[in-house]
């Protein structure tokens, strides 16, 4: 991330260089303070002849205003002032973020006409111009435009607010977001030879530095416990598998834990049951379920949240070999269920079932969420903008649904059943990991639900949302960081304090 910008706060004023922005609400209304940076009245004159009117995000270019030091004076759009919420202040900050330019000193003058901005906003928006600056740039020595790598200056970004102190005390946690945003798309974007379990239980470990106690677990220690649905997954690749087991414990020390089980899957081959060529690419990102939840630790940790959290990523490369599972072996998971592997490409639930049991047995949370971009179905059913909710739990179910809305990291709830779990029985052991031809989202939520007895638990099934994922606003990388937001909110709103 070499041109990231960097953020500071000020109380309003009229720069004399670099580029100038301000905040025009509907009907081209403007603020005092935006308007003592167009002295010529520049803007006047352009909104009419651009057809510039303050819609949500749009923007306007002045070059070199009249009466003025500075090069550049951008309008943009925030629509109508009553409907700003939390997201509109990140989607804003997006907005500022793509008209930086080559400007090495942007002033963003946040005032709107006949409105307060208070400091969280002023914190979103900067929040959003931090989103959507992420790039994964790291493996490029030359930037497309054939400058240098290193050439680009990153720029600075001052938030000129009506409350600056406010608004950097607020910012602290809105850094903390981006931090564990960031964190799980660099994850993601990583490709697989760099990050194995082995490096990706090292990020992990990183997380020690915020205070988060971190152990890993190796092979040997996995198969003691008897983790044989992870370890078959796992026997294929010459990089041995990890889990690592993150708390942040923040809560009362009576608190029991609320916890959070990612799917990390380095890179799925599909194994024996080998995926086809095109595309398979994209199974580097095989383990952004357990990238959100590290990255949720690290906000967690970072914004010293009052609650007790538990992060358990289940870490394994999917490959093919002459020790890789076979379809029809049949394994014994931790519970002591057995698991017929029809379908060596099914890995994802064989993991997540020692690693949700593990976690139940363990910690006895108040509740387990588990994240996995576990199957191409959820992708036919809702495209890459929602992902699948299944939940046993009709209040766990609508906070995170609440969640994802304030976030817009969305997600729509799938049905669970009797009729749907017993697709998964199996003749030769107590369940096999593949279902019929349909509904394959829910077959594969239906095996997770048989490794969390009545534990409050939801399943999110982020495979179209955590990559590849159309890009928006405030995300312009294929690893989204997709559920750190969201589960920091669901934190924030219920499980604090
Ligand atoms: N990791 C894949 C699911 C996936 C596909 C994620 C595309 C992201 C993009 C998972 O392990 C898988 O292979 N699922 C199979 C399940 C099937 C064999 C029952 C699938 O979805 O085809
Ligand atoms: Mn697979
Ligand atoms: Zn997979």
């Amino acid at each position: 991330m070499t041109s990231t910008p960097s953020i500071s706060f000020a109380k309003p004023g009229t720069p004399k260089k670099g580029s100038v922005i301000v905040f025009c609400a509907e009907d081209g209304a403007l603020s005092d303070a935006a308007r003592a940076n167009d002295p010529g009245k520049t803007m006047d004159r352009a909104f009419p002849v651009a057809d510039f009117t303050g819609k949500f995000g749009s923007t306007l270019e002045v070059l070199a205003p009249e009466g003025t030091g500075i090069d550049r004076l951008v309008a943009v759009g925030v629509g109508k002032v009553s409907a700003l919420d939390d997201y509109a202040w990140l989607k804003l900050g997006g907005v500022i973020a793509s008209q930086l330019r080559k400007s090495a000193e942007v002033a963003v003058i946040l005032d709107l006409a006949g409105a307060s901005v208070d400091g969280a906003a002023a914190a979103g928006v900067a929040a959003g111009v931090l989103l959507r600056s992420y790039g994964f740039d790291k493996y490029k020595t030359k930037k497309d435009n054939g400058d240098k790598a290193d050439d680009k200056k990153a720029a600075k970004v001052t938030i000129h607010c009506a409350d600056p102190a406010a608004a950097k005390k607020a910012f602290a946690d809105a850094e903390a977001i981006v931090g564990g945003v960031v964190l799980a798309r660099d994850l993601v974007n990583e490709p697989a030879n760099v990050l194995g379990p082995v490096e990706f239980a090292a990020q992990a470990k990183e997380l020690e530095k915020l205070g988060v106690k971190v152990e890993i677990l190796t092979e040997k220690e996995m198969k003691k416990l008897g983790m044989g649905a992870l370890l078959g997954v796992a026997q294929g690749s010459v990089r041995p598998p990890r889990l690592a087991v993150m708390q942040w414990n923040g809560g009362k020390a009576k608190d029991k834990p609320i916890a959070f089980v990612g799917k990390g899957v380095v890179f799925d081959s599909g194994g024996v049951s080998i995926k086809p060529a095109a595309g398979m690419e994209d199974m580097k990102g095989d383990m952004g379920g357990a990238a959100a939840v590290t990255g949720l630790v690290h906000v967690l940790a970072a914004r010293k949240a009052k609650a007790n959290v538990v992060g358990i990523i289940g870490l394994v490369e999917n490959m093919v070999d002459g020790n890789a599972q076979r379809p029809g072996d049949i394994v014994t998971s931790m519970s002591g269920q057995t698991i017929e592997v029809l379908n060596t490409d099914a890995e994802g639930r064989l993991v997540l079932a020692d690693a949700l049991w593990y976690c139940n047995q363990r910690f006895e949370p108040k509740f387990m969420i588990d994240l996995a971009t576990l199957t191409g179905a959820v992708m036919v059913a809702l495209g890459q903008t929602h992902a699948g909710l299944f939940s046993n739990n009709d209040e766990l179910a609508e906070r995170l649904t609440a969640s994802g809305t304030a976030t817009q990291e969305k997600l729509w709830r799938m049905p669970l059943g009797s009729d749907y779990d017993k697709l998964i029985d199996s003749k030769n052991a107590d369940m096999k990991n593949i279902g019929g031809r349909y509904g394959g989202s829910i077959t594969a939520a239906q095996f997770l639900q048989r490794f969390v007895k009545d534990t409050p638990w939801a399943h999110l099934d982020i495979a179209g949302t955590a990559m590849g994922s159309p890009t928006n606003e405030i995300n312009q990388s294929w690893g989204s960081g997709y559920g750190v937001r969201l589960l920091d909110r669901l934190v924030r709103d219920h499980y604090e304090g």
